[in-house]
């Protein structure tokens, strides 16, 4: 149960090594963000919706098994999925404990589906997510009238959560979280009254996009901070039919790698670039990177371009700041390995949260840098990274996250004697392909 997945796969150890260029195009993987919303929000509408395109990985998988948990009929029919919402009253007990695996995502969005909901669920996740703070959920989510408990007066799971009738709060978060966000407009749609969510920068706005193309009414007002709200007792939501596309965060990996190894150029096809979501394509653009969008169209309600990049010898230092982190958080770990083959010093602060994501990835970057060789000072909130540094390789740990290890595995493809990355089963987590991907686009000779 606290294993999940790792123990039925295995663990693996790959090596790396220096390659001659990337050449090639690629579609990665669906959008998880939107993968897990369009699990979670077509369950709670009234009828049949159907998903193309959804994202077949560890973390998304875990919200599907759920939703089915939950009472949910989810069947798959030539690769798309249709689900049978059951409403937004209509889920059932579940049997037994829900297993979240890794996913924050599932654990926070879903705590929200079930502060409304009249029966008992308990909530477990695997070695790192019940380290993983949840109070930020819980606290308030109570304040709204769920009844909740768990480790740490309700900030660690395992959680226990009875749902009931709610009232709608106003709540500022000071750390702007899509999840918590979602969360409380998720539990805001069953509640008395209006739920009102501000944020000093805005989001990913996945979740608001969804409910808006499902009938739901939300006052957004955008200026000096964020602010959604969404007045409760819906009717219902009405299905939907979504088409996921590429993900970012994966693509931002194959972007790296072309831009880092001589000659390389690639091109990723179908990249959602929702602006709260493409802060790490624009800040490396700013760093003197070729990259460029092209075909930017619109798909299911959200940007999407397919994305060009090519190897970029002359990148410069640079610095991100708290408001910058938003739309790039799940990249940064990345960005901090390509700022060691920048010209110049890159400054990373406000991006504490860092710390507790699947790891704490800014002891993580730390760590594996300083054990490969490369010099770096770690800050309470974030790094400071120096230029154009050597990259001799050596052994490195995934920490078992996903992330952690496809960075490294980046960084392996430019180091003189290779980076071996322990545990790097991981991947699956978001990007299950991501070594076939890798080998398809080397270019052998
Ligand atoms: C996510 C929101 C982000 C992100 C995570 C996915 C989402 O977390 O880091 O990978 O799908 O809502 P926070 O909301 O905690 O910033």
């Amino acid at each position: 149960m606290h294993d999940y997945g790792y123990g039925k796969m295995g663990r693996m150890e790959k090596k790396i090594g220096k390659v001659k260029r990337i050449k090639g195009e690629l579609r990665v993987p669906s959008d998880k963000s939107i993968s897990h919303r369009a699990i979670i929000l077509p369950s709670l509408a009234e009828g049949k919706s159907v998903v193309k395109n959804f994202l077949k990985s560890g973390d998304t998988l875990t919200t599907l098994n759920c939703y089915k948990q939950l009472g949910v009929k989810i069947k798959e029919k030539d690769g798309i999925l249709e689900i049978e919402g059951v409403g937004l009253n209509g889920f059932k007990e579940p049997k037994d404990i829900l297993d979240m695996g890794n996913s924050g995502t599932t654990t926070r969005l879903t705590l929200g589906v079930l502060a409304s909901q009249n029966f008992f669920t308990a909530l477990t996740g695997d070695n790192s997510l019940i380290k993983r703070p949840m109070k930020r959920i819980t606290e308030p989510l109570s304040q709204m009238g769920a009844r909740i408990d768990g480790r740490e007066e309700g900030n660690k799971l395992p959680l226990a959560i009875r749902g009931g009738k709610l009232k709608g709060i106003k709540f500022f978060n000071k750390k702007s979280s899509a999840q918590v966000k979602s969360a409380l407009l998720l539990a805001g749609l069953n509640a008395d009254g209006e739920t009102e969510i501000e944020e000093p920068v805005k989001s990913r706005d996945h979740t608001e996009k969804l409910l808006k193309a499902m009938g739901v009414s939300l006052d957004i007002e955008e200026g000096e901070s964020y602010k959604v709200k969404l007045l409760g007792n819906i009717n219902k939501l009405e299905p939907i039919e979504i088409d996921v596309p590429a993900d970012p965060s994966s693509a931002a990996f194959f972007v790296a790698t072309a831009v880092l190894v001589p000659k390389s150029e690639i091109v990723l096809k179908d990249v959602l670039v929702n602006p709260t979501r493409d802060g790490f394509f624009k800040k490396l653009k700013e760093m003197g990177a070729e990259i460029e969008y092209i075909n930017l169209r619109e798909k299911a309600g959200e940007p999407v371009a397919d994305i060009y990049a090519k190897y970029s010898p002359n990148l410069k230092g640079i610095r991100i700041t708290k408001s910058d982190v938003p739309s790039m958080i799940d990249e940064l770990p990345l960005l901090m390995l390509i700022a060691t083959q920048a010209e110049g010093e890159t400054v990373i602060t406000g991006a504490e949260e860092l710390r507790v994501k699947e790891s704490d990835r800014i002891k993580a970057v730390v760590e594996n840098l300083r054990s490969i060789g490369v010099d770096t000072e770690e800050l309470p909130d974030g790094v400071i990274i120096k230029g154009k540094q050597r990259i001799k390789g050596g052994i490195v740990n995934s920490f078992d996250d996903h992330r952690i290890a496809m960075g490294f595995s980046i960084l392996g493809l430019i180091s003189e004697e290779g980076i071996q990355i322990k545990n790097s089963e991981c991947v699956f987590i978001s990007y299950p392909e991501f070594y076939d991907h890798l080998e398809k686009v080397i270019e052998k000779n």
